[in-house]
């Protein structure tokens, strides 16, 4: 089959990654050796989150040319602020929590990066996750710097009155460093519309006037953009259709498979239905789903909604948790956690591509596995990027307060997207790197041609 040939042809041209691929990280077992002085809050043998992204870093140098004489600026955070956070709980009790935010790097612009609260966050999750945002900001060119935020706490135990004396609080202790033209958060890991509402007023109640452009992803009512929602499965869908093109894999049937049928998963699921694909298999926190003539996707959406998950839907068999990463499929998009697809079930994966729609699904280690096997992997700073670039738009709208219609909105997201995509699959087939590398090679010299044209100061 000619399709299957050229599939197999690009594949394994995406596949010759030279062994200092900078994005995978071979596992070594070996404590990560950083050249030169760690910053004193690092300890070399627990670098976490910020470790892999140090390695990254460093597999990439040799692509920069002459830039890597600026690299070590991508190996230390701009700015990273700790902030103690008290409340007093409902019961009168008076509990503190710690909260972060990390400003990677500013060298395109003010900070740009959501707010995670979480009981697992850490200063070096949040110091990795502000600098993969300084690169995707830099792969779709939007003008920013990369930034991020958390606040170590376990939401689901706390109150909505308590959580919101949180978020303001938390606004509060950073609005030192974040601003419209400074740095702009937006949600992340269980924080949403209404989050973003609590920090804008707050904000802006310490400011003096409103200023809606402080974070994005905010209600439409105050300010939000038409199409924020969908934006991050829309670009999914949108670098997925390239990349099939580009594979010679047709969309038209073809077969697809969705970890997480929440926003990124449940809207790339449904862009890609409408597009005639077949989405044959689904998992999320309830159940695994699977249906080999392809799922009636609108039906699940109407499901999920009321049940609040994919169990219990009547026109599909039940899988395996575990069965669900070997089914038969030609997409897969993980769009769920961090870490899903591992050692354990990334020889398993039968997909010829996967597109990454969560933060860092894939270990390093699988990463490898799943190159080595040939499958195409579009990394998430590029193919989960279609959020930030709606929030870009978001604030762009506040600034000039008109507002654009949701198809204007749509229209540009997806230029941007396919722009962005075939220069990073020029950039893979030229050094012959995988496509993460790629778009580190690609966001890492925006970043760094940035920092040596504006010079040091002083
Ligand atoms: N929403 C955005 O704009 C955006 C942008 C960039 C990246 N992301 C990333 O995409 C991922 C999903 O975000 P979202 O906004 O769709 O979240 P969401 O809360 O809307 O959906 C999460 C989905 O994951 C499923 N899930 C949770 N635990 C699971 C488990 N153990 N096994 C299988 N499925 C599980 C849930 O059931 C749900 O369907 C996250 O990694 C997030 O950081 C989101």
């Amino acid at each position: 089959m000619p399709a299957k040939k050229a599939d197999s042809a690009a594949a394994s041209k995406i596949s010759t990654a030279p062994t200092g691929d900078a994005s995978q990280p071979r596992a070594s077992g070996k404590t990560y050796q950083h050249p030169h002085a760690l910053p004193s809050y690092l300890d070399a043998d627990h670098l976490g989150p910020w470790g892999i992204y140090l390695k990254q870093v460093d597999r990439v140098t040799p692509y920069l040319g002459h830039l890597a004489r600026w690299v070590e600026t991508l190996k230390r955070p701009k700015r990273a602020l700790i902030v103690d956070i008290p409340i007093e709980l409902d019961s009168g009790e008076v509990a503190h929590f710690e909260g972060y935010r990390v400003q990677h790097n500013l060298s395109r612009g003010p900070g740009k990066g959501g707010v995670r609260f979480h009981q697992d966050v850490t200063l070096s999750e949040v110091m990795a996750l502000s600098a993969w945002m300084s690169v995707k900001n830099a792969a779709v060119n939007v003008p920013y710097g990369g930034a991020k935020g958390g606040v170590r706490i376990d939401p689901r135990k706390y109150s909505k009155n308590e959580l919101e004396k949180v978020a303001r609080r938390y606004t509060s202790e950073i609005g030192l460093i974040i601003g419209p033209t400074k740095d702009i958060p937006a949600p992340d890991v269980n924080t949403n519309e209404q989050v973003m509402a609590w920090m804008m007023d707050t904000y802006s109640m310490n400011v003096g006037s409103t200023a809606t452009g402080v974070v994005t992803g905010k209600p439409i009512e105050l300010g939000g953009s038409l199409g924020r929602r969908e934006a991050t499965g829309r670009g999914v869908f949108t670098v997925g259709v390239e990349a099939a093109k580009l594979i010679g894999l047709p969309i038209d049937g073809t077969r697809v498979a969705v970890q997480g049928f929440g926003n990124v998963g449940g809207t790339a699921a449904k862009l890609f239905g409408e597009a005639g694909a077949k989405v044959v298999a689904v998992q999320d926190h309830t159940g695994s789903i699977h249906r080999a003539s392809g799922l009636d996707v609108e039906a699940l959406l109407r499901h999920v909604q009321e049940h609040g998950g994919v169990g219990g839907f009547a026109e599909a068999e039940v899988i395996d948790k575990d069965a669900f990463w070997e089914v038969d499929c030609d997409i897969l998009i993980p769009a769920a956690l961090e870490g899903q697809i591992n050692k354990d079930n990334a020889g398993k994966i039968k997909a010829r591509m996967v597109i990454e729609g969560a933060n860092g699904p894939t270990t390093p280690t699988a990463d490898d596995i799943l190159q080595d096997r040939g499958v195409l992997v579009l990394p998430d700073v590029i193919a989960n990027a279609g959020g930030v670039t709606v929030s870009y738009f978001e604030w762009v709208q506040d600034f000039s307060s008109f507002f654009w219609t949701e198809d204007e909105i749509n229209q540009r997201l997806v230029k941007i997207m396919k722009e962005a995509f075939h220069s990073i699959w020029q950039v893979a087939q030229q050094h012959k790197v995988s496509l993460r590398t790629a778009t580190f090679i690609v966001a890492c010299s925006r970043i760094l041609q940035a920092r040596e044209l504006r010079g040091l100061y002083p």
